[in-house]
């Protein structure tokens, strides 16, 4: 039996990217899976589908109910739905700004919200935010978007202190930039999207843009048992990105 056997999961924007690969490991490794998105079409056999607009608080609480009543309860979650934005600060206007910070921040928070309940029944809680490297460094053109992960990353900390001695673990997973629909989108916009992928390659220490699989893997941890002494963390998989200053290459 695998040590998530037994254990029941959800996970929001779990139909693309890092949240359908992290729904797929959650159910490989014995976890029963409930996926929360806006489109959940066309999921992977054995994964449950709640179509909810994070933005929605009616929306998210009646999605996450149904699926605590289908899976018998929530030990697991996975606050993955997230949203970009490109520019300066001189160029998103009002709109954009709560638009971003409504799915990215108060997203995370409505799902907390509507899970707690659940949580705390279970012997086993674990919430894994899905933050940035863009929480962690400067990255150009990245404002709104920085901003939303930032606030991630202290929200993270936060959480991880009001339910510690509730038994609920919370910890952030920041990747570097991972080829996932998302950043195929990104690529698609470019003028030149073979040289906007290479530059991004190269921009990474190893070279090679970081796979959802991996990413996936590492929120897999910290939502499992074998992790029952972290919390309050920020993990990264990044590829380096974050914390390593090289040389150039041959020097
Ligand atoms: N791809 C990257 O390079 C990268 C890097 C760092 C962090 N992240 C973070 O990882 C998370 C997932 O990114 P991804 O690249 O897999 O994205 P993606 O666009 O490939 O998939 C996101 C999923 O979230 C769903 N979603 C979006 N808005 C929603 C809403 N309002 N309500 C419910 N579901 C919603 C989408 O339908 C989609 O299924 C995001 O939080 C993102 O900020 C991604």
């Amino acid at each position: 039996m695998s040590e998530l056997t037994g254990l029941r999961a959800l996970v929001t924007g779990g139909a693309a990217g890092i949240g359908l690969a992290t729904a797929q490991l959650l159910a490989t490794s014995g976890a029963q899976v409930a996926v929360l998105d806006l489109a959940p079409d066309d999921l992977p056999a054995g994964l449950r589908a709640y179509q909810a607009d994070v933005t929605d608080d009616i929306s998210v609480r009646s999605a996450t109910d149904a699926a605590a009543d289908a899976l018998g309860g929530i030990d697991i979650l996975v606050n993955n739905a997230g949203i970009g934005a490109i520019g300066s600060v001189e160029d998103n206007d009002d709109a954009q700004w709560h638009r971003v910070l409504d799915v990215n921040v108060l997203g995370m928070v409505r799902a907390t919200r509507a899970a707690l309940p659940h949580l705390r029944r279970s012997e086993r809680a674990a919430i894994v935010n899905i933050g940035s490297i863009a929480a962690t460094a400067g990255l150009p053109q990245r404002a709104l978007y920085s901003a939303s992960k930032g606030a991630v990353l202290s929200l993270t900390l936060a959480m991880a202190a009001d339910y510690v001695r509730e038994g609920i673990r919370v910890n952030c997973v920041n990747p570097g930039t991972a080829d996932t629909p998302w950043v195929g989108r990104l690529l698609d916009q470019a003028d030149d999207p073979a040289a906007e992928r290479a530059a991004l390659n190269t921009r990474q220490p190893m070279g090679r843009l970081v796979t959802a699989d991996e990413v996936a893997a590492a929120i897999v941890y910290l939502a499992s048992p074998a992790a029952a002494s972290v919390t309050g963390t920020a993990l990264a998989v990044d590829g380096g990105m974050q914390g390593l200053r090289l040389r150039p290459a041959g020097q």
